[in-house]
């Protein structure tokens, strides 16, 4: 695995276009999921220093928190809880603009302003949610989606 992380300046594109390869790098050669989980967050917050960045991976009927850079944060999610249950329950991301709008969200931090949520599938089946929220309102868009949404494909092929 690679052993250095370079921070890229530049757009929000160009620093997602750095992060990608560098994600390769780092899971290559381990298998394990968790260790590449735990990486993949160290190296999102490197580059992008957003407020909390993880992942909750699915168990029996929840989420349970899995490897995460940021403040503390809830351990157990219901499938009916929250944006990550709902982007669970619905096998879509959501972004969230504005926390406080959206309904059933839990608030791990007071800090969070704006929130996105990518589910994440292992042999086509999903398998729990990455998680990032911003303390800035309305921080990600559609280039978030788009980038993020990669990210875990590139995380998570078998
Ligand atoms: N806000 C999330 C809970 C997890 S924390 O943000 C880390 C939600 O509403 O599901």
């Amino acid at each position: 695995m690679a052993e250095t992380i370079y921070i890229a300046e530049g757009t929000k594109e160009e620093q997602y276009l750095s992060v990608l390869p560098q994600l390769e790098a780092l899971i290559r050669g381990e298998t394990d999921r968790i260790a590449n989980m735990a990486n993949a967050c160290a190296l999102l917050k490197a580059q992008f220093n957003w407020l909390w960045v993880g992942f909750y991976i699915v168990r029996g009927s929840e989420l349970v928190l899995g490897p995460f850079q940021g403040p503390i944060a809830c351990t157990r999610i219901k499938c009916s809880q929250g944006v990550c249950g709902a982007a669970w329950r619905n096998d879509t991301t959501i972004v969230v603009k504005d926390v406080e709008t959206f309904p059933g969200h839990i608030a791990c931090s007071s800090l969070s302003k704006s929130e996105i949520v990518i589910p994440f599938h292992i042999d086509d089946v999903v398998c729990g949610v990455l998680d990032v929220d911003s303390s800035e309102l309305a921080h990600f868009d559609e280039t978030d989606v788009m980038y993020l949404e990669k990210f875990v494909k590139i995380l998570f092929a078998s």
